[in-house]
Order: structure tokens, then C-alpha cells, then sequence
């Protein structure tokens, strides 16, 4: 699948609408539809309940977007959540320096890490065109920040400034003595949150890919000194294992462990692991180890003491964290890329099918009356028994054949069809997504019977 063609399947079927679109749109911006909510609450409820809920060790948070701006100079991220810009001089385009460079140079030179006079030497010696006008005149590159800086209260002076949090994760560090102390936890012990992080990105772009607005998954798994190797390769393999249980295919995934040279000072390691999307192998989740930097940073910003009394040894410490992040955007496109086919029958007809993990489906089932004038009573009497459950669909409207190819295209594991046979006996027939097989199955075994399909 293309990206344009994700892109048209996901508006065609209620997944993913461009923003503000009657308003001729907001660059970069997008709705999840109907559709699309459903898939990325079902993202997030997977994930909660693999690394928090089925945890013994970890617990969940659910802190604002807006800190004390104490907070991110804590972080670094006022002082260098910045990415290197250049701008058009004839066109005014704006581009992320970086990429530039790696993409004027087909990916042989990374320029991660390299300072603003050798981007702008490096720009120059080999004459980079701007992609929009093909005009070689390039402002000098500078750094740019992300943050999303906006003010709070009645006043709008310096002292009101507030920035929208670029992510999650800094809410958990700055809650860890009250997590701790609340939830009367011993080391190790993981906190999990979920929730929207804003980045003035340049260079948005890939459809939910990079995108300013975002949804991200962090764990933040807090471990005495020394263990922190262990539980790195433990997250490691947890995170593609989560991936690879719910479908996506190990063919494509790869891990890319960051070099060390190119690590910061404190890290001790970071793994992307890497998902195919259409334009090639890209950064889906970021797993790092970060010693006791953000807690160490935030001791020393706020005067306050975030260390841990080991009970077991009566040392005192400052716990190392591994981090696992991921944003729900990104999952949402691989489970599509993954899963969509365009499947050639063996008559030679065509079906699109979504053959996502039942879990995940925005839809468990779809009630189908045969017959809308005779079926349908009996089609909603089991609609409203399935849906006080599970997040069913109805759908009255054409031909079976027809309502069958839609359920397909969007993911429905189990099209249950309400006919005569359901009047007289109290079965129905139920039909597999991806096998075309049925099953018949009586009304009151319909609800094991999907339970037992559905969950994860
Ligand atoms: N706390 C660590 C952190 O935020 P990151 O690598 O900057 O690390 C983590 O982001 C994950 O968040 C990425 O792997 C990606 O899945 C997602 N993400 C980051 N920036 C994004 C953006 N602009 N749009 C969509 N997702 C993004």
C-alpha cells in the first residue's frame, strides 16, 4: 500500500479525515473518524493493558499538559529542543536543515549531530536546491525550537508563559516521590501514561507520521543502579513482542541500536525499533536507557529530593530509568500497513480486507437481519444484547454480499447474520473475516463465542 493509497482508504472508511478540511484544512493536521478513535482507543487499551495492568510492577498517571515551566528548563528542552532551520530566500520555504542535507545526499551523510557552520558548508559546497522553487539561496542555518509556547492567567507578560509539553514523560518524573510514596512501591516499579504532546515540527509530514499534535504511550520504568542493562533488553524485546502478538509481521521490524559515540552523555543506550512504512524502514518506538539523569535534573531544579530509600540495603539512591516510548500515530499506521490487503478471490473477484487482530478492530462484530422487514426486530434485540459488551456495528442497508465486502474492508473479524433459522431455532451464522468460513452458533453462545475470539 502507498501512502496515498493509506491516505485514501483511511478517509474513505472513516479512519482518518484531514483537519479543519472545510476550511480548506490546517497543514498537517488530522481527525480520527469514527473509525479511527475506535482503532486508537483499542491501541491504547492493548497497551495499557500489556505494560501496566498485567504488571505486577507498574501503575499508570494521568498528568497535564501544561507544567511549571520550571519543568523544561529542568529538561534541557528550553535551552536545546531545537532542530536546525534553513529558509528559502526566494520562496520562503522553510526546511529542517538535517534532513536536507541526508536527503540531498541520498542518505549517505547523517547529519545528526553536525554543527550549523558545517550544515550551511555542506549546503553551499553542493549547491542544494529548495524542493518547492529550485532556487540554490539559503538563509544561514539556525536552530529553531519546538516548543509550543503560550501563556496562562489574565495577563500575557513573561511571567504567565507556559509551554504545551513536547512529552509525556517529564509529568512522571516530577510525580515520582508521590507515586512512590502513595502507592507504598519498591523498586523496581513502572509508571505508564498516556496522553496528547505538541511539537512545532518543520518538516511534518508522512501522513500521522510527524505530525505537531500527538498521542504518546511512555513507560517510564524506575530500577536500582546497575540493573538497568536487564531491563533494557527486557523492554526490548516486551515492546516487539507486543507488536508481533498483535499481528504485525516480524518481516517488518528491525531494531536500529543507536551508536554510542552518538548517544548524550548520560545515555547508556537507545534501540529504535524500526517499522516498514511505505517511504522505508522509519522510527516507530524509542527505547532508552537514561540513567538518573531526569531525576537528577529535576533534584537539582526543584531542591527537592527524589531520591529512594532501598529498604532491603537502607541505601539511599537516585533510580535509573528505562524508557520505552512510542507514539499512537505511528502504531496506528503500521497496524493498518500491516493488515490491509487487496485480496484476489479465487473466483477472481477482489475484496480490500483489513485482517487486523480482533482486539484492535474498531468493530468485534457486525449484526446483519437478512431480511430488513423480516429480521430486523430480532437483529436488534441481538445488537443491544452484544453491544452492552462489545463495540458492535448493524448495518441493514444492501445486498449481504455488499454489507459482508464493507466489514471486510474495515476490520470486522465476525459478520453474524440474523435470518429465518434465528426465528425459528435461535441460531444465527457467523462468518470469519478472513477465512470466509461460517460458523452457526445459538443466540445465547454468541457473546462466549466472541469473547473468546476477540481478546488479546
Ligand atoms: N520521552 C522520549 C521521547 O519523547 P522521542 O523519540 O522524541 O522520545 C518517542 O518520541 C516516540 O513518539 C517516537 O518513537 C514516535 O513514535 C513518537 N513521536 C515523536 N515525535 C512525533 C511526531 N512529531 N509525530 C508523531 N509521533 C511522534
Amino acid at each position: 500500500m502507498t501512502l496515498d493509497e493509506l491516505v485514501s482508504y483511511a478517509k474513505r472508511y472513516g479512519f482518518v479525515f484531514p483537519g479543519s478540511e472545510i476550511y480548506g484544512g490546517l497543514a498537517n493536521a488530522w481527525d480520527l473518524g469514527p473509525l479511527g478513535a475506535l482503532l486508537a482507543e483499542n491501541i491504547k487499551k492493548a497497551w495499557f493493558k500489556k505494560f501496566v495492568d498485567e504488571s505486577k510492577y507498574n501503575v499508570r498517571l494521568d498528568s497535564p499538559i501544561i507544567l511549571n515551566s520550571r519543568v523544561w528548563e529542568a529538561s534541557g528542552h528550553l535551552s536545546s529542543f531545537n532542530d536546525p532551520k534553513v529558509d528559502c530566500k526566494y520562496c520562503h520555504n522553510r526546511e529542517r536543515a538535517d534532513k536536507l542535507v541526508e536527503k540531498a545526499s541520498n542518505g549517505e551523510v547523517d547529519a545528526d549531530g553536525m554543527k550549523l557552520e558545517e550544515i550551511d558548508e555542506w549546503i553551499k559546497s553542493h549547491d542544494v536546491k529548495c524542493p518547492v522553487c529550485g532556487k540554490s539561496e539559503w538563509t544561514p542555518c539556525r536552530t529553531f525550537s519546538l516548543m509550543y509556547k503560550t501563556s496562562q492567567g489574565v495577563v500575557e507578560d513573561s511571567q504567565s508563559t507556559v509551554y504545551l509539553r513536547p512529552e509525556t514523560c517529564q509529568g512522571i518524573y516530577i510525580d515520582f516521590k508521590n507515586i512512590q510514596r502513595a502507592m507504598r512501591l519498591k523498586l523496581p516499579f513502572g509508571v505508564g501514561q498516556c496522553g496528547k504532546a505538541f511539537r512545532n515540527e518543520i518538516t511534518p509530514g508522512n501522513f500521522l507520521f510527524r505530525v505537531r499534535e500527538f498521542e504518546q504511550l511512555e513507560m517510564e520504568f524506575f530500577c536500582k543502579p546497575g540493573t538497568e542493562e536487564e531491563w533494557f533488553e527486557y523492554y526490548k524485546a516486551f515492546c516487539e513482542n507486543f507488536l508481533t502478538s498483535l499481528g504485525i509481521s516480524k518481516d517488518n521490524l528491525k531494531l536500529y541500536d543507536h551508536p554510542k559515540e552518538k548517544l548524550a552523555f548520560y545515555s547508556k543506550g537507545t534501540t529504535d525499533i524500526l517499522f516498514k512504512f511505505p517511504w522505508g524502514f522509519d522510527e516507530l518506538w524509542g527505547i532508552a536507557s537514561r540513567t538518573n539523569y531526569d531525576l537528577s535534573k529535576h533534584m537539582e531544579f526543584s531542591g527537592e529530593s527524589l531520591e529512594y530509600l532501598d529498604p532491603e540495603t537502607n541505601e539511599k539512591y537516585i533510580p535509573y530509568v528505562v524508557e520505552p516510548s512510542v507514539g499512537v500515530g505511528r502504531m496506528f499506521l503500521a497496524f493498518l500497513l500491516n493488515n490491509y490487503e487487496m485480496e484476489t478471490l479465487e473466483n477472481g473477484d477482489t475484496r480490500e480486507v483489513l485482517h487486523i487482530h480482533p482486539y484492535l478492530a474498531p468493530y468485534k462484530a457486525v449484526v446483519l437481519p437478512l431480511i430488513k422487514k423480516a429480521h430486523s426486530e430480532k437483529a436488534t434485540e441481538i445488537y443491544e444484547m452484544l453491544s452492552k459488551e462489545f463495540i458492535v456495528s448493524y448495518d441493514d442497508t444492501q445486498a449481504i454480499g455488499k454489507r459482508y465486502r464493507r466489514a471486510d474492508a474495515i476490520g470486522t473479524p465476525y459478520g453474524i447474520t440474523i435470518d429465518d433459522d434465528t426465528l425459528s431455532n435461535g441460531t444465527v451464522t457467523v462468518r470469519n473475516r478472513d477465512t470466509m468460513t461460517q460458523d452457526i452458533v445459538k443466540v445465547e453462545d454468541l457473546k462466549d463465542y466472541l469473547r473468546e475470539r476477540t481478546s488479546f
